[in-house]
Order: structure tokens, then C-alpha cells, then sequence
């Protein structure tokens, strides 16, 4: 029994394609039949992979049905972070998502799924993204306040829900965690932030991150081990389609 990742695979059957350079990057093209094919050599009935948001370009689940099809027709057991594209998923309504597709994927928000004798928990997440003001020699000297201000907020709800996930968890007697975010846990500039400290603070053996997709951007926050808390960015084109290996 082994426990996968992978995030970002931005499928596009029925909807409207957002990113041209899918169809023309050599990364990009066919991405889905690379990470299909990739799944069926590693990826066992029994094993698990989660998927760490943007999944669709698709605005609503009419516009997404071909591409949750794809997720579900791929093996193992699915679940599924939500990603800031994931407009078919509606933060307050993830239970409705888990009763329509039950037994099929399973939607991962204010719940957490058990593989062996860790809690998989997980939220989106969320972090400033700038913009930033640079100097002449591009150092950083500052930075959009407004948006820095909106931002706290939404970070604020994000470790809410988290805590919800962790919360359910613990109450059920886990104690050992892998925590998901389709967000990276820090910005650029960061080197802690509240979901680093909440990963700490529920000594997490590895926090899994997506959303950081284009070479220029992998390696924005946090990779490998880092005050006990290993970090891991699984966007579908840095792992070129190759789903990681999280657990085995
Ligand atoms: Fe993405
Ligand atoms: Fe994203």
C-alpha cells in the first residue's frame, strides 16, 4: 500500500482551455495521457493519491464532468484538495460533493481520510502573492499593503478550516499527520508563516504543496526538511507527470 500526489493538472475535455501554452509547451501537451500512463505503472487499487487542487478549468461540475471522470477512471483510491481554479467546488458545500461521489473521490475540506496510522489533512491554503515593489538592483522594498491586508483574511479562514481537519483528526486519536495545501505554506519572502507554525505545532511529518507551476516559480517557498517538517512541491509539470511517492 503506498500513498501518492501529485496537483495542478488543469484538465480541460469539455471546458474552455485558459492557458494556450498547454497545448504547445512540451511540458504541458498530452499531459494527460503522460500522467494517466504514469499512474498505471506505479499506482495500485489499493494504494492512495491525492490530488492537490486545480483540477479543471471547468467553471461548474456540468463544465468538469469529463475531467473528474478522467480522476476517477485513474487507480487507487482519490482524493481531492480544492485549488483557487476549482470553481465547481463550493467551499460550503464540500459534504454534498462527498455524498455525490461516494465510493468515487473523496473531497478532502473541514474532514480528514486516515491512511494506515496517519490523518491526511488538508485546505487550500493561501498566501500573499505580492505584487512586490523592487529596487534598481531587484531587491524587494516593498509591497501592495491593501492586498497584504485582504490577504491576512483569507489566510485566516484557510487555518480555520485546517484546524477543523487537524481538530476531527486528533479528537478520533491520530497523532501522526501529512498535511496538505494546494497553496505553498509561505510566500517568496517568507520563511515561517501560520501554516508552517500549525504544522509544527501538530508535529506534521511532511506538508505536500502544488500551485507553483512554470519553472520560474518551483522553487518559491519551502523544500525538504525544515525545523522537523519535511516540504514537498508536487505541481503535475515540476514532477513531469510522475506522481511522488508520499508513504509507502
Ligand atoms: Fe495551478
Ligand atoms: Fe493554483
Amino acid at each position: 500500500m503506498s500513498l501518492y500526489a501529485l496537483g495542478d493538472l488543469h484538465l480541460h475535455f469539455q471546458s474552455e482551455l485558459k492557458n494556450p501554452s498547454q497545448l504547445y509547451d512540451k511540458l504541458w501537451k498530452d499531459h494527460e495521457h503522460k500522467f494517466k500512463a504514469n499512474c498505471a505503472k506505479c499506482i495500485k487499487e489499493d494504494d492512495t493519491l491525492v490530488l492537490v487542487g486545480d483540477h479543471s478549468w471547468g467553471r461548474n461540475l456540468t463544465e468538469c464532468e469529463e475531467d473528474l471522470r478522467y480522476i476517477m477512471d485513474l487507480p487507487g483510491r482519490k482524493i481531492l484538495l480544492r485549488g483557487n481554479h476549482d470553481m465547481f467546488w463550493d467551499a460550503k458545500r464540500t459534504d454534498r460533493l462527498n455524498d455525490f461521489f461516494e465510493n468515487r473521490l473523496h473531497f478532502l475540506q473541514n474532514n480528514y481520510y486516515s491512511y494506515e496510522d496517519y490523518a491526511l489533512v488538508g485546505t487550500k491554503g493561501y498566501c500573499f502573492e505580492g505584487p512586490f515593489y523592487l529596487d534598481a538592483y531587484g531587491h524587494i522594498i516593498g509591497w501592495d499593503e491593501a492586498n497584504a491586508s485582504h490577504a491576512e483574511k483569507l489566510v485566516g479562514r484557510e487555518i480555520d478550516r485546517l484546524r477543523i481537519s487537524f481538530e476531527k483528526a486528533w479528537d478520533d486519536g491520530f497523532r501522526k499527520f501529512i498535511m496538505f495545501l494546494h497553496y505553498p505554506p509561505t510566500n517568496v519572502l517568507q520563511r515561517s508563516s501560520a501554516f508552517t507554525r500549525m504544522a509544527e505545532e501538530y508535529e506534521v511529518e511532511q506538508v505536500i504543496y502544488a500551485h507553483c507551476h512554470g519553472e520560474s516559480r518551483f522553487h518559491d517557498s519551502l523544500m525538504g526538511k525544515k525545523r522537523g517538517v519535511r516540504y514537498s512541491l508536487v505541481s503535475g509539470d515540476y514532477l513531469r507527470w510522475n506522481p511522488m511517492r508520499v508513504l509507502t
